[in-house]
């Protein structure tokens, strides 16, 4: 896909609702409250030097307003950056923000703070990504990201639904969504709607899925130390929340210490394995076998099926029916359904 198509595609998935995106800067302050506490920022925050990489710049102006004066924001999408750009100016925060493509940062040794939430598992690369973007930090400074995580249904589900649908189908789902209502109807566990995140989890282009601890150890032998993380087990199922995976690395004093090359992540699909339950195994047969139905029907069939999986999901979310509940009412939903 040309760059063109998927920074537009960006400015689609992230349209924002009336009134949404500044409860979405409210949620990113107290991230950044936190990360200003771990990282110690919060004794000096008005002489940080922050970048944003990637996303709505949310972080921008929630560090704008948290007393940060000097903040780099750098997306692929130009609504992204005008709507920044906009309300700095119309503020006087002073953010720069750029249109670019994070695979081609050739900066060094330039930032005290770096925050990347949600874009990491989205660039065509992202270990190389990571390197790039680390080696913006200066000595001692701190980079926060997330990363989408391994192990959980969430993705198990989302990953085996892309398989149907492809950019030549984007604008008859974006169609049927807006004709269900469904850019109105909230979801259960943030301030997006459904169809907005329907839109996200089914066709960025990239969407990978990574083990904690493997991100922990590339970050640590590259000599960067990990000072915040999320320490859960490796296989989470029951956990369908901890969908992503946050991370704090820090720059040692010395830069020339560090061998950015080493840092290497590797997408993990999840497939069925003697490891997971029983009642995961059968869900993702049930997932499958489906899916292999679907594939070859028209566009409005396909985002029929993937909204009414994702529509049956978000019911569990609701309800706090997770593990073994959840996979049961998932396979008993398609095959009552999805004929
Ligand atoms: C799913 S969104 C995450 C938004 C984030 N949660 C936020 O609220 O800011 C992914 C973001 O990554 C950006 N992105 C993806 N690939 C990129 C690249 N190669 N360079 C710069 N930005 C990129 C997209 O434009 C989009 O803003």
């Amino acid at each position: 896909m040309s760059l063109n198509v998927t920074a537009a595609l960006y400015g689609e998935i992230l349209k924002e609702e009336e009134g949404g995106f500044e409860e979405r800067v409210n949620d990113a302050k107290k991230f950044m409250d936190w990360f200003f506490y771990k990282t110690g920022v919060e004794r000096n925050v008005k002489d940080a030097k922050i970048f944003v990489a990637g996303g709505t710049g949310r972080y921008a102006i929630a560090a704008a307003e948290m007393g940060v004066k000097d903040i780099s924001h750098m997306d692929l999408s130009e609504e992204n950056v005008r709507r920044i750009q906009g309300i700095s100016d119309q503020n006087k925060y002073g953010i720069k923000s750029i249109q670019g493509n994070l695979m081609d940062l050739d900066l060094e040794n330039e930032y005290d703070l770096i925050v990347s939430e949600g874009v990491i598992q989205h660039l065509p690369d992202p270990g190389l990504g990571l390197q790039k973007i680390s080696k913006c930090l200066k000595s001692n400074g701190s980079f926060f990201f997330s990363i989408y995580r391994y192990g959980t249904l969430s993705w198990t589900i989302s990953e085996r639904l892309r398989k149907l649908h492809s950019p030549a189908d984007f604008n008859e789902m974006i169609d049927v969504l807006g004709k269900l209502s469904l850019y109105d109807r909230p979801i259960a566990y943030s301030h997006g709607t459904f169809g907005r995140w329907l839109l996200d989890v089914l066709y960025v282009p990239q969407h990978g899925t990574y083990a904690e601890q493997q991100v922990a150890d590339t970050l640590e032998e590259s000599g960067l130390s990990v000072t915040s993380r999320d320490n859960l087990p490796a296989l989470h199922f029951s956990l369908p929340t901890h969908k992503t995976l946050y991370f704090i690395a820090k720059a040692p004093e010395d830069l020339a210490k560090v061998n950015w090359s080493a840092i290497k992540v590797e997408s993990l699909y999840h497939d069925r394995c003697d490891d997971y339950p029983v009642y995961v195994n059968e869900l993702i047969d049930e997932l499958d076998a489906h899916v292999e139905k679907y594939k070859d029907r028209s566009a409005l069939e396909k985002a029929v099926f993937s909204i009414g999986v994702l529509t049956a999901f978000d019911e569990c979310w609701r309800q706090a029916l997770f593990e073994e509940a959840a996979c049961n009412r998932m396979i008993n939903y398609l095959r009552k359904y999805c004929g």
